[in-house]
């Protein structure tokens, strides 16, 4: 059935995921770039900026004592210069006199080289805990020395800072992306909707729940339903001309061959003429048969194709049945069909046709008594079956029971078509004649789609 649609690389939904996920990648992965770089900058300007004022403030706080030697008049404002190892280092140095270091410092000493003049000068050096971006400038004593007032970061406070920023701007845009993410798919599912909506519309159609394709439709798709809508009709259309010409060819048929009929009988009946006459006959009944057959089978199909059929159970039997008891009076039909009503994706003029030819056959065979029983098999389905008390058939029969002129009793007069019609009924309906033959007799089911 699917064969003569190509499916074009995947599903709708599926493309609609890739595209959002790229886009959401593309522009997390920007914003995420673009402020890891401006944040490295910004903090990495603070910190210079911060090392500046400090290196100032040392400056000012240096005094030199009587005896030449350095001392701070009061402690640098930030604490943490006076945490050992802190990352946050002072010196000062004056020839010749001890070197004063902040109380951080419990070992090792910063490079003075880095303050040679008195303006404000700054490298990366080695300092007491690895790294350090360290600022210095000189002054001059009252008695014209220089004293070397240098600071220094460890490079690691600020790496740390940036890697920490960094840390949780991913954690944060990976949550913004998953939530964009999950935002993306319930977009596409809730515009993709319509289209599901659609396929329902159009399962129904096909499973024979509604005659035209239902609800209403944002404008994209709106054009599609209304010609679907307008392709079913004229489908239907079709098939109702279909039958109709079906039933009229019989009828134009039925005179012409009557009359030749009747002229075949006469002519068997003239002396010489005889065999020509029974030829005519055998001939005329064949194409009566043919004409029958073909009828029924282009009637079974083209109603099977219709959308829209259904056929409603009860109610379609009690007709049937009623013919065939004045058909067959010596034989007791009896009919199992639930009372409440059952209704099948069939044909109903398929469906009456398949009954009365299975019922027919098995009120020629019976003995006395003929079942229909219509039964759930499931949710979905429904056994029909017709059963008799006659002879049955043997395996080989039942084999060949639905070719074309098949008969195996020649004492019950008929064409040989009835089951061969049958067939077709069901495979037009998506089913399939089903024998069981006992002792007790014979009994024909078929199972048919509940709606
Ligand atoms: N219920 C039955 N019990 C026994 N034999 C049957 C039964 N139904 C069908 N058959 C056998 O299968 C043959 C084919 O049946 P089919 O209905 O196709 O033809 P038919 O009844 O002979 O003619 P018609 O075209 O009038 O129906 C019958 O001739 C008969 O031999
Ligand atoms: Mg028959």
């Amino acid at each position: 059935m699917n064969a003569d649609v190509t499916t074009a690389s995947g599903s709708l939904r599926l493309r609609f995921i890739f595209a959002i996920t790229v886009w959401v990648a593309l522009g997390i992965g920007g914003i995420w770039f673009t402020a890891t770089r401006v944040f490295a900058t910004h903090i990495e300007e603070m910190y210079h900026e911060e090392l500046e004022v400090h290196v100032r403030e040392l400056a000012r706080l240096t005094q030199i004592d009587d005896s030449g030697a350095p001392r701070l008049s009061r402690p640098l404002s930030d604490p943490r210069y006076e945490v050992p190892l802190s990352g946050f280092y002072w010196q000062v140095s004056v020839p010749n006199q001890p070197v004063l270091k902040s109380a951080s410092m419990t070992r090792g000493s910063l490079d003075e080289s880095v303050a040679h003049s008195p303006n404000v000068a700054h490298e990366i050096e080695d300092g007491p805990t690895g790294p350090t971006i360290t600022y210095g400038m000189i002054m001059h004593t009252p008695e014209g020395d220089e004293v070397h007032v240098v600071i220094a970061t460890d490079q690691s406070e600020l790496d740390e800072d940036i890697a920490s920023f960094n840390r949780d701007l991913t954690a944060w845009l990976t949550s913004l992306a998953l939530l964009l993410l999950l935002t993306g798919a319930a977009i596409i599912s809730f515009g993709l909707r319509p289209l599901t909506r659609l396929g329902r519309a159009i399962a129904r159609v096909r499973n024979a729940r509604a005659e035209r394709l239902e609800g209403s439709y944002p404008s994209e798709i709106a054009p599609l339903v209304t010609d679907l809508n307008a392709y079913i009709r004229s489908n239907a259309d079709i098939v109702s001309r279909a039958r109709v010409q079906a039933g009229n060819l019989a009828h134009s048929l039925r005179t012409p061959l009557a009359v030749i009929t009747d002229e075949a009988e006469r002519l068997s009946e003239r002396e010489h003429c005889e065999d020509s006459g029974k030829v005519l006959l055998q001939q005329a009944e064949a194409m009566q048969n043919q004409i029958d057959y073909q009828l029924a089978r282009t009637r079974s199909a083209a109603g099977a194709r219709a959308p829209g059929n259904r056929a409603k159970l009860p109610e379609l039997v009690e007709p049937i049945l009623k013919a065939m008891r004045r058909l067959h009076p010596n034989t007791v039909f009896r009919s199992e069909v639930p009372r409440d009503p059952v209704v099948l994706a069939v044909d109903p003029i398929g469906l009456a046709e398949l009954l009365s030819i299975l019922l027919d056959n098995a009120g020629k065979w019976a003995r006395g008594e003929v079942r229909l029983a219509v039964a759930r098999v499931g949710e979905a389905e429904v056994r029909i079956t017709v059963s008799d008390d006659g002879p049955g058939m043997t395996e080989e029969q039942i084999a060949h029971a639905c070719d074309i002129g098949s008969r195996f009793d020649s004492m019950v007069p008929g064409s040989g078509l009835g089951l061969a019609i049958a067939r077709e009924i069901c495979a037009d309906n998506g089913s399939e004649l089903e024998f069981s033959s006992t002792s007790a007799g014979l009994s024909v089911s078929a199972v048919f789609k509940a709606v």
